[in-house]
């Protein structure tokens, strides 16, 4: 990192310093080589004064600042943190500070401490096993084409929804700037499936359209998908109390429910299948994945909180109701899907197991957004998974990976 203490005047760069790997011209071809140098030399150049010059100037000259700065008032008063809501607010957009909600921006920084790339990942040995006759079983094939095939389009569907859906609605600039990096980490989640399917040599065309294809995936996609529709139509904003409660159930579905239950049965399963050394390159780059999603996870859930205490009139008993229906719907879904990955025990799971895990998971997505648990008693059958997710370890985990991120001064550019 650069440090100014470390920084000498006779290092800067001067005004005829070029950079080293730029090919140096021939004496002949540059005579300002042999010219004294100074900053203030007169200059032979005369623009032509053509008619595009002519026309861009009167544009210029023409140019409402006002209306290009949409609703902005010129010489308004500088926003004031009071000024700021999560929805439905009038303040500027495009202006980061003040911050109100730390928690949103500190997610920012922590998500972009944690940057990765699915190339870092070893495949050898996963390409190795996926080869060989019999190196895994047909259940372990299964699980891997099932948890490839769900994702490989789900990250794009959450993605879709936060560009094409979410983003505009959010009226607050700290929480924009987190679903900024939010929307890169979902592409390099995408990365990292398509990553997997080529090292693989698997059939990209099955894999991509399994969501198409294969009813347990299908399922899941079409009930999240359903949530960007609305969002996503045209005509559609908030500011009535049935709008802003639209936008609440496109959060509980993402960011509760996609995220936070439809990933959790191929995560466990892959992670099972890299604690049992196999498919340790596949395992590793889910690992990473799972770590940016539980950040998006529980920004999501910050988010509707702060929706839900500046907006109580939201919360009614009636939708408290329907949105503890959603999640339990997105829990039954993702049962079936555990069910057809898993018609046998495999890797030291079985369905019935891993129901058990999804009611415990659902009991802890009803709690954080302060709605009653469904399934008492539910115990978490997979500890190891939490301990994967845990925050403390993960940044334990980064730190190795931030210190080498945050070299880049000693990066040769040779
Ligand atoms: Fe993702
Ligand atoms: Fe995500």
């Amino acid at each position: 990192m650069l440090n100014w203490d470390e920084f000498h005047e006779d290092d800067a760069p001067t005004a005829e310093a070029k950079p080293k790997t730029q090919p140096q011209p021939s004496k002949a071809a540059a005579p300002a080589d042999d010219a004294p140098s100074t900053a203030h030399r007169d200059s032979d150049y005369q623009p032509v004064e053509s008619d595009r010059l002519a026309r861009a100037r009167k544009s210029l000259e023409e140019l409402d600042v006002a209306a290009g700065l949409e609703e902005l008032e010129m010489g308004a008063a500088r926003i004031e943190v009071d000024d700021k809501k999560m929805i439905n607010a009038r303040a500027d957009l495009n202006q980061l500070v003040p911050f109100k909600y730390e928690w949103a921006w500190q997610k920012y920084l922590d998500g972009s401490a944690n940057h990765w790339m699915p190339q870092e990942v070893n495949m050898n040995a996963d390409i190795a096993l996926w080869k060989s006759q019999d190196g895994l079983t047909a259940d372990e094939r299964r699980i891997v084409e099932r948890s490839l095939g769900y994702f490989s389009t789900a990250d794009s569907l959450v993605a879709n929804n936060l560009v094409l859906a979410l983003y505009r609605l959010i009226t607050n600039p700290e929480c924009r700037q987190y679903l900024l990096r939010q929307a890169f980490e979902e592409a390099i989640h995408t990365h990292a499936y398509q990553y997997c399917v080529e090292s693989l040599g698997m059939d990209e065309g099955e894999v991509f359209n399994m969501y198409r294809e294969v009813p347990s995936v299908a399922a899941k996609s079409a009930w999240s998908l359903k949530h960007t529709q609305s969002l996503a139509r045209p005509d559609f904003n908030t500011g009535t109390p049935e709008t802003d409660q639209e936008l609440l159930r496109n959060l509980v579905a993402f960011y509760c429910v996609t995220e936070g239950i439809f990933f959790y049965c191929g995560f466990s399963q892959i992670l099972s299948m890299g604690r049992r050394n196999k498919m340790t390159g596949v395992a590793e780059q889910f690992q990473y994945i799972l770590r940016d999603e539980s950040m998006h996870l529980n920004f999501g859930i910050d988010m509707i909180n702060q929706i839900k205490i500046e907006n109580p009139h939201l919360w009614t008993a009636e939708f408290q109701d329907e949105v503890t229906q959603m999640i339990i719907e997105g829990t039954e879904l993702e049962i079936a899907y555990a069910r057809d990955t898993m018609p046998r025990g495999v890797l030291g799971m079985n369905a019935a197991i891993m129901e058990e895990y999804l009611h415990f998971i659902c009991n802890r997505r009803l709690a954080q957004i302060g709605l009653k648990e469904q399934f008492p008693g539910a115990q978490n059958p997979f500890p190891w998974m939490s301990e994967i997710i845990d925050l403390r370890k993960e940044k334990n985990f980064f730190e190795t990976r931030v210190t080498e991120y945050q070299v880049g001064g000693a990066l040769s550019w040779d």
